[in-house]
């Protein structure tokens, strides 16, 4: 094989005359008038090249006109200027051409399942077509630009992580359960009949353990499984960027992530973000926006109307707020002009997320058009115009129940209204403003009423804010967890916290307040308890979500198009057809049966 002297991207007006060889794909070909014009792509891009009748053999013109598209070759030639107007100005090359001598096919390929070189490829061909077929969606020019941020921002990381200070570490991938919440991906064990190692739902545990080393700062782009149902921002293996420090607070990890977060901008999109991030918490997200990962590129804010209607002659609200519950209201400014269609969608999603129903009012014609404006007094009227700041056009909506069930339905909602505003042209978000968020002081538990016990909102290493300590015992709901995760556009991009360093709290988080018998902790946390007696620096840390950053930075809603490989929503990858079956002898050797007899292939 000849090897190539010039990649397609680099061929300029300076190179004319000179014989380059060139090693690539053959992206397009077009015949006009007896001459062939062939665009050879390779990494960088492309370079047209032409086989002209006069200057190559018959049997070389021939070869070159029978080659599938995506072949793989390599062409010598001499570099021309385009003839006069001629020039491909879409491309960087566009002012020159390669006069083909000599071409050798090193690979013929066959007819393609699907076209590479449209750049609308993703919008025409099915996500499954292109699964299956991973290698020709990569070489897509988009797909390979994710791929190349990708890689670029994994170095900015870890040259930030470096400058700071911070020691990479790996640590297994043969681990056992955590209690991370998601459910694990389980190998049984050859060697240990009956036993079987976990995938990490992420390093948690082992961080800890290396502060209890010594490691003092450690990062990791560490790779995380979890069984858990997917969406197009989870898959069950995925990427984080670890992060656990020794001798610090809260305000430690904000400033090295805001400078992280600072680096990557930079070097992904040459954007300067600015220095420190907004901070709200969870309270505050919760009553403003109506969810813990706030979209704040845009207003519809939530307003509490519990004082308001609390003697109210509209039953459904003055009795939710006697129960203990609240009345909740935004304005999707704008919006009257909701269709039949979509007020019965947003109400089948109100009650999807559990509520009664959705009251509404549409204010056209400078009346309130509404079934239940009927038992507002004039004194509510007044209260809901002046906060909601209620004008033509505008379209309210109710949410009465309990406060967490009535912020989160509105928050939903909220976020149906902003993509309703959005069609209608009403909402532009610019697609290169990120809103960077704090989110704090998330309660340390939350309560599982089915199982009847408390559950850690993060993880159970997570330390209580020291002034709510006390609390754990005599009301566990208002403890405040030293708990932060970090928001982009509505996206949640990472999670952490300060960890409890005593093992006595330790323990009783495990035991009084999570109520984890003795056993259990003994064989799945013994040693970190144990580990923690011996010398244990207070420390606390964070992940941030790779391959949402990467999406975030590649403005693509799926983290799909920015992991090479990634699984299908069912779990699958369609390239190579796994997970598949095992025959019987490697069953026998992990001392496993399957319950259901595999169906008989072929
Ligand atoms: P957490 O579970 O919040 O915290 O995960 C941290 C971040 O990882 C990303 N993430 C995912 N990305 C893709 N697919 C998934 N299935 C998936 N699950 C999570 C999210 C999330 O914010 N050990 C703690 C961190 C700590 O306390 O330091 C942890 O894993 O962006
Ligand atoms: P009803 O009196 O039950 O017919 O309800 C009148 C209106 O209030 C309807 O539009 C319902 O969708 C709505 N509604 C009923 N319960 C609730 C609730 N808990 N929160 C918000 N709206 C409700």
């Amino acid at each position: 094989m000849k090897k190539r002297t010039i990649h397609c991207n680099a061929i300029r007006i300076d190179h004319i005359d000179q014989v380059v060889t060139l090693n690539g794909w053959v992206h397009s070909r077009r015949d006009l008038g007896g001459v062939l014009f062939i665009d050879l792509r390779d990494r960088e891009g492309r370079t047209q090249t032409v086989f002209d009748p006069s200057d190559v053999s018959s049997e070389l013109f021939d070869q070159a006109a029978s080659l599938h598209s995506e072949s793989v070759v390599s062409v010598t030639g001499k570099v021309r200027r385009r003839p006069e107007g001629t020039d491909n100005t879409k491309i960087p090359t566009g002012e020159v051409e390669i006069m083909v001598q000599s071409m050798e096919v090193l690979n013929a390929a066959d007819v393609l399942p699907f076209p590479v070189d449209d750049p609308e490829t993703a919008s025409k061909v099915n996500e499954e077509l292109r699964l299956k077929y991973r290698y020709l969606d990569l070489r897509r020019p988009e797909m390979m630009r994710h791929l190349r941020l990708r890689s670029k921002v994994a170095t900015a990381t870890r040259v930030f992580m470096e400058e700071e200070g911070f020691l990479e570490v790996e640590t297994p991938t043969l681990f056992k359960s955590t209690p991370e919440g998601a459910r694990e991906f389980l190998v049984p064990s050859r060697l240990h009949p009956s036993q079987a190692y976990a995938l990490p739902q992420s390093p948690q545990q082992f961080k800890q353990i290396l502060m209890v080393s010594g490691v003092e700062k450690y990062f990791q782009l560490a790779r995380c499984y979890r069984d858990e149902d997917l969406r197009a921002d989870r898959q069950p293996e995925f990427t984080q960027v670890d992060i656990e420090m020794s001798f610090i607070d809260r305000e430690d990890i904000y400033a090295l992530i805001e400078g992280l977060m600072g680096r990557v901008w930079e070097a992904a999109l040459g954007q300067t973000i600015p220095k420190s991030f907004r901070r709200i918490t969870f309270d505050q997200a919760m009553n403003t926006y109506g969810i813990d990962k706030p979209d704040t590129r845009f207003g519809l804010e939530i307003h509490d109307f519990s004082e308001a209607f609390k003697e109210s002659s509209f039953k459904v609200f003055s009795g939710t707020i006697q129960k203990g519950g609240v009345i909740k209201a935004l304005n999707a400014k704008g919006l009257a002009d909701v269709t039949q269609g979509q007020m019965e969608g947003l109400t089948q999603l109100a009650i999807s997320q559990g509520a009664k129903g959705l009251a509404f009012i549409k204010v056209e014609g400078g009346e309130w058009k509404s079934p239940i404006v009927k038992f507002f007094s004039e004194q509510e009227k007044q209260t809901l115009q002046s906060t909601l700041e209620i004008e033509d056009g505008d379209l309210i909506l109710f949410a009465a129940d309990s406060w967490l069930p009535a912020c989160e339905v509105l928050g939903r909602i909220r976020l149906r209204c902003a993509e309703l505003l959005q069609q209608r042209g009403r909402l532009t978000i610019d697609p290169l403003r990120f809103d960077f968020l704090w989110v704090t002081d998330f309660p340390l538990l939350s309560f599982d009423k089915e199982m009847n016990r408390w559950y850690s909102s993060h993880h159970p290493f997570t330390a209580p804010v020291e002034e709510d300590v006390d609390l754990l015992a005599s009301d566990p709901r208002s403890v405040r967890g030293q708990h932060y995760d970090l928001v982009v556009n509505g996206v949640e991009l990472g999670g952490g916290s300060i960890r409890i360093h005593q093992p006595s709290v330790q323990r009783t988080i495990f035991e009084q307040v999570l109520q984890i018998p003795e056993d259990v902790i003994q064989a799945r946390f013994g040693y970190m308890l144990d580990a923690f007696r011996y010398g244990c620096p207070p420390h606390g840390g964070i992940a941030l979500g790779f391959d949402r950053l990467i999406a975030i930075l590649c403005q693509t809603p799926s983290i799909r198009d920015v992991i090479a490989f990634p699984k299908t929503a069912k779990g699958t990858c369609l390239m190579t057809e796994s997970p598949g079956s095992v025959d019987a002898r490697q069953l026998r050797d992990l001392h496993i049966q399957w319950r259901q007899q595999p169906k008989s292939e072929g």
